[in-house]
């Protein structure tokens, strides 16, 4: 009797000790919330072989989320759904309302880091964006996809479970917002999209991505250069309004037309997009200074798609009271010169914000 005692005793100890290994286990894993703001990840096509032709923004965050039962492996994960929208969507009324709920979220001692899924067109503008406004080491990561998760070879899944497992880890922290896919961990400064529609390796940085993640590792081989996130001077807990900044594209044959509508429109600055080195046809040189003599600040960008605009050498920026871009393409510009504006509207100041961002 007393044998059978101690063999059931015995049991119900290794059985507790299973549970409070779990939880203790459950307790080691990070906190990560997925906020969900639509794109191709939240995709679907009508058929597998659809891989460029599909619905997006479809499929609820929490839905993107159980479809990687492998994530629970890794961290404490809930979803929130803060929108349901194609990126190309993305105002600047939703870039605050993002940022926002992220800063709120980031106070909170229960959430370890954040990862946000987004459609891929503008992700180079929200993570420059949280990049400069978030004041928080914890990590923070864009994820999006090129494929819907109906697709053959989708690319989602992967891309979420490695966001998920870097916007948990502590390697990933200090390090500014980061957009992690297709095995590749960029700075949300630098990446950009190269190819519009179908190619998984999309998502470029111009010096490069600042490691990898592969088999649940994270492989850092270089730091961002510039001040993000906790070293900046724009905090989004301050900012409820962004000044309108529009782009003007340059080709052969520009007209004032676009210059004229976005003054009209009340812009506080026009990021000219030229050809080369930020290059000004002889017919835009007057527009230009027209715009500026009406206390619109112009601000010279490389339609290249990568580059450093060099100031006075195309133009004499100085003789225009003109600013140049640093290396940011013209949406990263754009970006940028409207967090610049809510601090400054003096040409010497905002050509130093955009040469230390
Ligand atoms: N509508 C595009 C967007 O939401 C789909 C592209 C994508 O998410 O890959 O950015």
């Amino acid at each position: 009797m007393q044998h059978a005692k101690f063999k059931q005793l015995g049991a119900v100890m290794i059985i507790s000790a299973a549970f409070a290994f779990s939880a203790q286990a459950q307790d080691k894993k990070p906190n990560v919330v997925v906020i969900g703001t639509g794109g191709t990840i939240a995709g679907a096509g009508a058929s597998s072989v659809n891989t460029a032709a599909y619905q997006s923004a479809v499929v609820p965050v929490d839905k993107i989320i159980a479809a990687v039962p492998e994530i629970s492996k890794i961290a404490n994960v809930r979803g929130e759904q803060i929108f349901q929208i194609g990126s190309e969507s993305f105002n600047d009324e939703r870039l605050l309302k993002l940022g926002k709920r992220v800063s709120e979220l980031l106070k909170q001692s229960d959430v370890d880091g954040i990862v946000i899924t987004h459609g891929t067109d503008t992700i180079e503008e929200t993570a420059y964006f949280l990049n400069l406004v978030l004041k928080s080491e914890k990590p923070v990561v864009v994820v999006g996809s090129m494929r819907p998760g109906t697709a053959l070879g989708a690319d989602g899944a992967l891309n979420l479970y490695d966001a998920v497992l870097v916007a948990g880890s502590k390697e990933a922290a200090g390090k500014g917002t980061l957009v992690v896919m297709n095995d590749e961990i960029h700075s949300g400064r630098d990446v950009t999209k190269s190819n519009n529609s179908f190619k998984v390796e999309t998502f470029r940085s111009p010096y490069g991505p600042l490691g990898y993640v592969v088999e649940n590792k994270l492989m850092f081989y270089r730091l961002p250069a510039r001040p993000h996130t906790t070293q900046t001077e724009f905090d989004i807990d301050q900012i409820n309004s962004l000044p309108r900044v529009d782009i003007a594209y340059n080709y052969g044959n520009v007209s004032r037309a676009a210059y004229d509508a976005f003054v009209n429109a009340g812009a506080k600055a026009i990021i000219h997009d030229g050809t080369g080195n930020g290059s000004v046809a002889e017919q835009i040189v007057p527009v230009l200074q027209e715009v500026r003599s009406k206390g619109v600040q112009v601000i010279r960008a490389t339609r290249t798609g990568s580059g450093v605009v060099i100031r006075n050498g195309e133009q004499p920026d100085d003789k225009y009271d003109w600013v140049v871009t640093d290396d940011q393409n013209a949406q990263k510009a754009r970006i940028l010169a409207e967090l610049a504006l809510t601090k400054t509207n003096d040409t010497k100041e905002l050509q130093k914000i955009m040469w230390k961002y």
